[in-house]
């Protein structure tokens, strides 16, 4: 449908025995739940985009032509990530590089997880990438402090009650509200600064 908002979820850690997917799982099945969203999750350990760029004229790598049109078609962003070192984990610096138009005049959400700031660190490091995207983060996100602490080891979510899943709401109606109204000023005005 026309009206229907497309959300990419992408997974940032790749590390061998991540945590990333549940948490990744988790915000996705909120996600899904909103009417007038389609969501797809974009696992950076599957998109495996090389970590050496290319030169300006030099032909695209296979991965980063396969994942460009997804990007490219998704109206808003919510990335999903640990804190690795006060910072986020190497392959997601690699993916905002490879990308230029895919991110421009369009919505991000951070949902973040790590010990005791649960990833607000990553979260401030963020805005500043994107916004050099020309990609808007909006105010709110989640953060998940010591977040074995609200996942279960079996990768139970969250209690319904928990404060995060009042975080998740007000999230997605801050990134579904811009997300539409970047998507129809795209529409009206190419932006091209
Ligand atoms: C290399 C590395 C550095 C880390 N540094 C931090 C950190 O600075 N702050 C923090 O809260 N957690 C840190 N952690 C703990 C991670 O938040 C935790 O291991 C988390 O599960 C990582 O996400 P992942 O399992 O999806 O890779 C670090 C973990 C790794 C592997």
């Amino acid at each position: 449908m026309a009206d229907t908002l497309r959300l990419a979820v992408i997974i940032a850690s790749t590390r061998a025995g991540r945590f990333g997917p549940t948490v990744a799982d988790w915000f996705t099945a909120h996600a899904r739940r909103r009417p007038g969203l389609t969501v797809e999750v974009l696992d950076l350990a599957e998109a495996r985009l090389p970590a050496e760029l290319t030169d300006l004229d030099d032909p695209l790598p296979r991965a980063v032509r396969d994942l460009a049109p997804r990007l490219a078609a998704a109206d808003a962003f919510a990335v999903v990530t640990p804190e690795y070192n006060q910072s986020f984990p190497a392959p997601l610096k690699t993916c905002l590089d490879w990308f230029y138009e895919e991110w421009r005049a369009k919505p991000v959400a951070v949902v973040s997880y790590g010990r005791e700031s649960g990833g607000a660190l990553v979260a401030a490091q963020l805005r500043q990438v994107f916004a050099e995207l020309h990609a808007v983060t909006v105010r709110d996100g989640v953060t998940l402090p010591r977040y074995w602490e609200l996942f279960a080891a079996d990768g139970s979510w969250p209690k319904p009650a928990a404060a995060c899943n009042t975080a998740v709401a007000t999230t997605l109606d801050q990134l579904t509200w811009w997300a539409r109204a970047l998507r129809e000023a795209r529409t009206a005005r190419p932006y091209t600064y």
